[in-house]
């Protein structure tokens, strides 16, 4: 880790991430575990390199979302599997952008995996493990007080923006973007996007042969789970060999 940031009580403990207070207020640490959760919970275990993996890729995806103009919290990497983030006030929603059917979408709708949506499909979730993240509206966060209408205009906007950049960027490297989750939170007034951008979080399809390179190899016990997280960060060039 950096000499100058000095790492220092956890502050909270995800599933798959710890993230630690440091001698910078405004900062927070984000270790990327080896853990890989499954059904909320109910499943998990433990795969060598996939913190290390999940910490590179996710570096690499918010510097290029930065580049192309959306706030993101990300600092800087500290080490293998640690990053430098801000510390952000967090909004406890879930926002889902889909191109292509798959996952909760088809179990709750019938429709059939691998579906071309028309246009990018955007769902709010309630980031609630207990409830299983249940699916939620606008209404439901101006409502409860989870967000603002601001806030809300401004979270989907951004992650719209994310999937034009994103899809574009999978696409030249033969994986189509599926879907993906985004977590946003305030930092100095403004709307941050926060948490991760990796494999965990996200449907990524190689595009010939439409195999998964993503969290359902784990769900679905396909085996090969951080070869494909490799596979994923070898295209994006940021893993060599
Ligand atoms: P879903 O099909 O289960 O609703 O998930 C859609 C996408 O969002 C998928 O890429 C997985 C991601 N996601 C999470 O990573 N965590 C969550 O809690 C939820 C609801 C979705």
């Amino acid at each position: 880790m950096s000499t100058s940031i000095k790492k220092g009580a956890e502050l909270y403990r995800g599933k798959a991430k710890t993230v630690y207070h440091c001698d910078d207020p405004t900062r927070l640490i984000l270790h990327f575990r080896n853990d890989t959760s499954a059904f909320d919970g109910a499943r998990i275990e433990q795969l060598s390199r996939k913190g290390e993996v999940n910490n590179r890729i996710n570096a690499f995806v918010m510097e290029k979302l930065s580049a192309a103009g959306v706030p993101t919290h990300f600092d800087r990497l500290l080490s293998a599997d640690e990053s430098l983030v801000k510390r952000l006030d967090m909004l406890p929603v879930e926002c889902v952008v889909r191109n292509i059917a798959a996952g909760s979408l088809c179990k709750r709708l019938g429709v059939e995996e691998g579906l071309e949506l028309e246009a990018p499909l955007f769902e709010f979730f309630l980031k609630n493990d207990e409830l299983h993240d249940p699916m939620i509206n606008d209404y439901h966060i101006r409502l409860f007080g989870w967000g603002t209408q601001q806030q809300i205009d401004e979270m989907q906007a951004l992650t719209f923006t994310v999937n034009g950049v994103l899809k574009p960027m999978f696409a030249e490297i033969g994986i189509l973007l599926v879907d993906y989750k985004l977590e946003f939170g305030v930092y100095d007034g403004e709307l941050v996007l926060g948490d991760e951008f990796t494999p965990d979080g996200c449907r990524l399809w190689d595009a010939e042969t439409r195999e998964k390179l993503d969290k359902d190899r784990f769900r679905r016990d396909l085996g090969g789970v951080v070869e494909a997280y490799e596979e994923v960060a070898r295209r994006l060039g940021v893993l060599l060999d």
